[in-house]
């Protein structure tokens, strides 16, 4: 691709001209098509699920992602975005290709497939100056490895037949498509300076700041690693400094905040699990990097047991206040991993329905935003209607903060359960000064 063709792309993306395929239309995809649809662009949204790409065809939109609805029926509308579940055929007919199929956990190893499935598709419909996006969370080196596997089968050059950009997704529920368009710059890297120049260009029509451009594919993909073992690594400080203030009698909140008074302590909140489908998944990518390499990676590894071990350490702590009665029942409040938002993947509400059960404590579940799940036990109800659900429970636990939970009285929960359950505050939401009949433990006090 020459400096004209590079400097021309903008222009050629937003009039059509170069056509771009979308792999994967799940939460990441589905910003990301937002994001270049409303730039102008046309798309093609490729994903394996039937129901989802006739949906989208048909202008039913589901997912609930500001913003992303009115992109999408205004891109069908306008004939800018038609959606497949031929990554093939989209590969052939598309200029620019971008990968955003999930990674997940093989036995605490990265599941590369849908990448790979993904790249496998593109390599069939592979032309003289596409360009690939990869943008999922991987381990250190995929991008090389990925760039080899498409030379070797589609005997193309990168660098002079196809360009490859590696520049990982850094997206929260909610605010997805602001967070692209504005809230953080774009981490780009490239197989080589071509790849790159290209990356900058493109980059321009979506994103309001300046991008970070990495030396390697590989110090990209180590960045979105890392920035998440930084979180995972300090939430964990956090849950331990927790248990160790509880144990003396010291209340880790009022400490916190004291500490956090100066700028160089920015202790992280403790809480009764850490899920989705990034933090805790991301230290055992880097830790599969570290053990294949024989480097030392202690902190990434004990800040996963501890915050593995969490919901185990909150329900025994809720066990022994109740002196360990069985056959009682509690009621979960939030299936989601985070506040507000309809995400319940590697929720840590499974473990604390698991451990609760261990102890023979029936459990009830109840989220705003979920009202089946085929994930939870066959015994376990699951409930939008919260007055229904507190009804007869001896034990509330907080396990997500949703804003709902924040304003609960105790004068509803003693009115609707008909009883004086104990309140685990598993993320320390609720407001303690207005409960006096009520017993509240919270993590860290
Ligand atoms: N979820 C997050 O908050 C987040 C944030 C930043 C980055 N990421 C990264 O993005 C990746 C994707 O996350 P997500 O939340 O969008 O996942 P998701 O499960 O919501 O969506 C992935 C979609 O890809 C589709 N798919 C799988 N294989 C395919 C293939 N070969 N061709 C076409 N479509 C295919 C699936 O059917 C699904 O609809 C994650 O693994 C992570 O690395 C996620």
């Amino acid at each position: 691709m020459n400096k004209k063709q590079i400097q021309e792309l903008p222009r050629n993306i937003k009039l059509g001209n170069k056509k771009i395929a979308i792999y994967g239309i799940g939460f990441v995809g589905t910003a990301i098509a937002s994001t270049w649809l409303r730039a102008g662009a046309s798309i093609i949204a490729v994903d394996k699920k039937n129901t989802l790409v006739n949906n989208i065809n048909n202008k039913k939109i589901t997912n609930s992602e500001p913003k992303a609805r009115e992109a999408f029926i205004e891109g069908i509308n306008s004939k800018r975005l038609t959606a497949t579940t031929n990554g093939k055929w989209a590969s052939k007919y598309s200029d620019i290709k971008i990968i955003s199929v999930p990674v997940g956990l093989d036995k605490r190893s990265a599941d590369l497939r849908f990448l790979y499935s993904a790249v496998e598709d593109i390599i069939t419909g592979l032309k003289k100056n596409d360009i690939i996006i990869i943008t999922p969370t991987v381990p250190i080196g995929t991008s090389n490895k990925i760039i080899k596997w498409i030379e070797n089968k589609s005997k193309l050059k990168v660098e002079k037949d196809f360009f490859l950009i590696y520049t990982p997704e850094r997206i929260s529920a909610g605010q997805a498509i602001s967070d692209i368009e504005n809230n953080y710059p774009p981490i780009l890297s490239g197989a080589g300076e071509i790849s790159i120049k290209i990356a900058n260009k493109m980059f321009e029509v979506i994103s309001s700041k300046k991008p970070i451009t990495m030396s390697t594919t590989e110090a990209a993909e180590a960045e979105k690693l890392i920035e998440g073992l930084y979180r995972d690594v300090n939430i964990a400080l956090a849950n331990e400094l927790s248990r160790f203030c509880e144990n003396l009698g010291i209340d880790y909140w009022e400490v916190r905040e004291a500490a956090n008074s100066q700028p160089y302590s920015h202790l992280h909140k403790p809480g009764i699990g850490v899920g989705g489908y990034c933090i805790p998944v991301y230290p055992w990518l880097l830790t599969q990097t570290a053990v294949d390499k024989g480097i030392d990676m202690n902190f990434a590894l004990l800040g996963r047991y501890t915050n593995e071990g969490m919901p185990k350490y909150s329900v025994s702590r809720i066990m022994s206040e109740i002196n360990n009665k069985k056959k009682l029942t509690a009621l979960i409040l939030g299936l989601s991993f985070r506040g507000n938002v309809a995400d319940n993947r590697i929720s840590p509400t499974y473990d604390i329905i698991d451990e609760l059960i261990q102890n023979n404590i029936k459990a009830r579940v109840h989220d705003p935003f979920f009202s089946y799940d085929p994930l939870l036990p066959k015994e376990v109800k699951l409930s939008k209607d919260l007055d229904k659900v507190i009804s007869g429970v001896d034990i509330i636990i907080i396990a997500t903060d949703h804003d709902e939970y924040k304003e609960i009285t105790e004068d509803y929960i003693i009115k609707k359960s008909k009883k004086k359950p104990l309140i685990f505050d598993g993320r320390n939401i609720l407001n303690k000064s207005k409960f006096e009949k009520l017993k509240i433990l919270t993590i860290g006090k």
